[in-house]
């Protein structure tokens, strides 16, 4: 039977406020941390229980008092840089606690008292390997680990997308993100697959994907990809979602009518919203990629725009050129003032200026529909309740650009693209990381912290909704923080 006080705490909730360092604790050379990444949050809870209710010493937070750090499925180098990036550097002097395997911790559960430290309870370096390092590195979701824009594995990972994109057409949700998520696990390596077993202990990878990757890495096409990416149906879906303001179930509509090509919509103008009808005029425009010249340009003009409506506001060139990207599909900007309340209206006065100017081909407003705070942290999906414009601008082009020795000419202008979103400055990191992207890591990084966490994000903020407050940050490093999660630039949020 365990005393009146200790059964209490056994008993009480992992992490918050309870004391989980009690001086009366059995064995008083030790303490120890439960690491999470991957572990999990609620096996964790259990094994924290688990361990108070016998008496053993676990902290909720990893301090210089730490004295045995315990860790699941996870090898020593990535121990060693959960290390180094969790807020335990010992100080000077103090020596850094053992990393062990959950072995140590079950053995001294089941002997009633902390077990001696045996070499094959440390965590094992993973032997070095030729080629890719070792899939233990390879953490399971997309914001826990780096993305660049650039990888080593292209072609997989295209193979693998636009299998995703086909699935999504088809509105299978759950096997378009199967396959997002393996192409994601792929531009993380850090070299090329030249062989299947490469594959193995990678996060995400069913037996599909494996087959994807192994058909191209022995013949170099995979006949599946090849047959969907000839196929009618494909064909004409990616058509018709990359018109401004058409979506899967538009397409699909259309696609089940029997209409197939461009020419089929502009005889049907009647059916198509003022926005599609505008994203059709400029097709062609539209569906060319945007270069990092034109979006300097544009920065420019909306710049001055909105300084001059309200002095002190603020642009922020965020999406995927943030990303890194040198090009994209379209350029996405959040303004802000540094004064909370003073951005409201501004949107309209930026509007008019370009207007005025000749830039806008045509911009549709949405205004703010902000509900109570709870509310919008339940919205824990893409859509947010930003004031904002989707627009398609018109930019001028230089007049003609030199092929070789000879001038081409040049149409004068371009249209291109441009959302613009207005945040009231309490919320801009979230809105920033938000629209920052990409939708996997953004994706990954709500369902990280709701399930990892229990804390609901979106692009207003960050909810606990077991003690109903919301998080006060003033950068995206804070969001991080909160999360328990590296910090990664957005270069590296390429997932
Ligand atoms: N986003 C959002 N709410 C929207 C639209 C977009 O939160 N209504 C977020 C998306 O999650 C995405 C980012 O804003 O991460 C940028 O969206 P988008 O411009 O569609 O994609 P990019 O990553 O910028 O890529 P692209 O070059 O294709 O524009
Ligand atoms: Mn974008
Ligand atoms: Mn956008």
């Amino acid at each position: 039977m365990l005393p009146k006080r200790r059964l209490a705490r056994a008993g009480s909730p992992d992490g918050g406020a309870i004391s989980s360092a009690p001086s009366s604790a059995r064995f008083p050379g030790v303490a120890i941390y439960l690491a999470e990444p991957r572990m999990g949050r609620s096996r964790r809870a259990f094994l924290t229980r688990l361990g108070r209710s016998k008496g053993f010493r676990i902290l909720d937070a990893c301090s210089s008092e730490v004295t045995h750090v315990v860790m699941e499925h996870t090898s020593a180098e990535e121990a060693a840089r959960w290390q180094e990036h969790s807020l335990m550097a010992a100080p000077p002097g103090c020596t850094h606690p053992a990393l062990l395997d959950v072995s140590w911790f079950t053995e001294s559960m089941a002997a009633g008292q902390p077990v001696p430290v045996e070499h094959r309870h440390r965590l094992k370096v993973a032997e070095p390997t030729k080629g890719p390092p070792s899939p233990a590195w390879m953490l399971p979701y997309a914001c826990q680990r780096p993305t660049p824009v650039t990888h080593h594995n292209t072609s997989f990972s295209e193979a693998l997308e636009t299998l995703a994109e086909a699935a999504g057409f088809e509105g299978s949700e759950c096997r378009l993100l199967s396959f997002c998520r393996a192409a994601s696990v792929l531009r993380a390596l850090p070299g090329p697959v030249t062989a299947l077993s490469q594959l193995q202990g990678l996060p995400h990878f069913g037996e599909h994907s494996c087959r994807v990757v192994q058909e191209l890495l022995e013949h170099g096409a995979c006949e599946e990809v090849e047959r969907v990416r000839c196929s009618e149906r494909y064909q004409t879906m990616k058509l018709f979602t990359q018109i401004f303001g058409v979506g899967v179930r538009t397409a699909d509509r259309w696609y089940q009518e029997g209409l197939r090509t461009l020419d089929d919509l502009q005889g049907q103008p009647q059916r198509l919203t003022k926005q599609q009808r505008a994203g059709l005029q400029h097709y062609r425009d539209l569906s060319t990629p945007i270069w990092l010249p034109d979006v300097e340009a544009l920065q420019q003009v909306v710049e001055v725009a909105v300084v001059q409506a309200l002095p002190g506001a603020t642009i922020t060139l965020t999406g995927s050129f943030r990303r890194g990207n040198s090009q994209g599909h379209d350029v996405d900007f959040l303004i802000t003032h540094p004064e909370e309340g003073r951005e409201a209206g501004l949107l309209t006065s930026v509007m008019c200026r370009l207007q005025s100017q000749g830039l806008v081909l045509y911009h549709q407003h949405q205004h703010s529909h902000c509900g109570s705070p709870a509310k919008r942290a339940r919205h824990s999906h893409t859509m947010d309740a930003f004031e904002r414009s989707f627009c398609i601008f018109r930019l001028p082009q230089p007049p003609e650009t030199t092929v070789g020795d000879a001038p081409r000419p040049c149409p004068a202008w371009k249209a291109v693209r441009v959302d613009l979103v207005v945040v009231p400055i309490s919320q801009f990191p979230f809105a920033l990381l938000g629209w920052t992207g990409s939708k996997l890591f953004e994706r990954e990084l709500r369902r990280f912290s709701r399930k990892e966490k229990g804390l609901w994000l979106n692009s207003h903020g960050l909810f606990d909704p077991e003690q109903k407050v919301f998080f006060h940050v003033t950068s995206e490093e804070d969001i991080f923080k909160h999360l328990g999660l590296e910090y990664l630039p957005p270069e590296q949020r390429n997932a």
